[in-house]
């Protein structure tokens, strides 16, 4: 692959998250201008390692860590102001000074705290029927950009009259809603949020701009934009494991919303996936492993949640779902991460069906529960013994491991570029 010829290139994860997606994004960006957000909010966890030094970042673009390139979050972004300035300063702690490279659309939504009290009310009163969710307050900002009377945009931040009556009205309307619903007694004090959020936009209000002109004044003037996806193609709110899902469009289809671009802009699409599966929170996943091989790969792949902690759940390499979202985001390459997890095991499977005491399903469906009955068709391949961390080339590795990746790239019927076996940028594998 040749990245330096890439056009505007969007990378995506196409299963449930946490593919490695921000290591991805890193390597990349020295050949891009911009790095834009467009879904998503603090529920996302992109960790990056450079040298010895671990960045986990959740609302900053993967592209703040580099000085020179331009950082934007866009409309389609849930932004949790607060754990953005604690993520600015954990970056500036460390020698890296953001400054005016972030630019934050002044149409994205803002994360105020009733929208995470909410999601862990109403997560709680689900009991055992609850998603899972991040307690980010993902799902009711989202719920209250729709609604659009109790929602909040970044420019309703820098009018303070604006502010206060809108914060003011919301609140006492939450508080209501909170004690009837949740017989929740602990209301919210309207005065204390306008106060809070009055500082962040104090602080941000140099990075705030219309990114969407920004953006395409940046394309005008032949700059490249890289899109960085949060969360995964399963998690789509319309395409995926619904209702075992995050908010927001996560797929390369979110792009154009979410970034405000024209449907045309995206060039190519780096599909990133794990050499196995995992997912965090509940919902489908037919090819999980409920054994000791699970938890093998969860400890080599030291599989617990970037942003909650919660240990992964961990299973074959899932094709059908890899397939259905390949060919939904459009991906034109794929990269597969974690390859040096699987090494020691005997054989490595991979599903390539689902069926259920009725027969086959034809793929991914949308019934969820049809999805949580339903049992993998697992092909076996020989293992590897191998250390795979200290290859360098995709020719270096063991040939069972080579016929395993090509298993993959035909099952998913995309084109195999790059190959990570280990956290650092070194342990990247490009096909020429
Ligand atoms: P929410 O996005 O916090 O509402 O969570 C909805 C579902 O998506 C839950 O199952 C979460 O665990 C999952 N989820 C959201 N973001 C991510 C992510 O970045 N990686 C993995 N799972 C995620």
């Amino acid at each position: 692959m040749n990245l330096a010829r890439l056009g505007h290139t969007c990378v995506v994860g196409l299963h449930w998250g946490d593919e490695g997606k921000g290591k991805i994004v890193d390597l990349l960006t020295e050949h891009f201008d911009i790095v834009v957000r467009y879904n998503g909010g603090g529920n996302a966890g992109h960790t990056v390692l450079i040298g010895n030094e671990k960045f986990a970042l959740h609302l900053l673009p993967v592209g703040v860590l580099s000085r020179d390139r331009t950082a934007v979050v866009g409309p389609g972004v849930a932004v949790d102001l607060g754990r953005m300035i604690e993520e600015l300063d954990a970056l500036a702690a460390r020698g890296i000074v953001v400054g005016e490279h972030l630019r934050i659309s002044d149409r994205a939504h803002v994360v105020m705290p009733y929208h995470k009290k909410q999601d862990m009310l109403s997560e709680n009163a689900l009991g055992a029927k609850k998603i899972g969710t991040t307690a980010r307050g993902i799902g009711p900002c989202y719920a209250d950009k729709m609604q659009r009377a109790t929602a909040i945009r970044v420019a309703d931040l820098l009018n303070e009259n604006v502010l206060h009556e809108k914060i003011t009205r919301i609140v006492e309307r939450k508080n209501r809603i909170f004690a009837a619903l949740y017989d929740d007694r602990e209301p919210l004090d309207a005065e204390a949020i306008v106060a809070e959020y009055r500082g962040y936009a104090e602080r941000l209000a140099g990075n705030v701009c219309d990114s969407t002109r920004f953006l395409l004044e940046a394309m005008d003037a032949g700059q490249r934009l890289l899109f960085e996806g949060a969360n995964g193609t399963l998690l789509d709110i319309d395409h995926g494991t619904f209702p075992f899902v995050t908010s927001s469009t996560t797929s390369a289809i979110g792009v154009p919303a979410g970034a405000g671009v024209p449907p045309q802009t995206i060039q190519a699409c780096v599909g990133v996936t794990k050499a196995y599966t995992t997912r965090v929170g509940a919902g489908p996943f037919p090819s999980e492993l409920h054994n000791e091989i699970g938890q093998y790969i969860r400890d080599r792949g030291h599989e617990y949640g970037t942003t909650t902690g919660r240990p992964r759940r961990c299973g074959w390499f899932d094709a059908v779902a890899g397939r259905y979202s390949a060919r939904l985001t459009g991906a034109t390459v794929l990269a597969v991460m974690h390859l040096d997890t699987l090494s020691g095991l005997e054989q490595v499977g991979v599903c390539t069906g689902y069926r259920t005491p009725d027969g086959p399903l034809p793929g991914m469906v949308a019934d969820a529960a049809l999805l949580e009955q339903a049992e993998p068709v697992i092909e076996y391949l020989p293992g590897w013994p191998e250390d795979l961390r200290e290859a360098r080339s995709i020719e270096q590795l063991p040939s069972t491991t080579r016929r395993y990746l090509d298993r993959i790239e035909e099952l998913m019927g995309v084109e195999l570029a790059i190959v990570s076996v280990g956290p650092e940028r070194t342990q990247t594998l490009m096909r020429k």
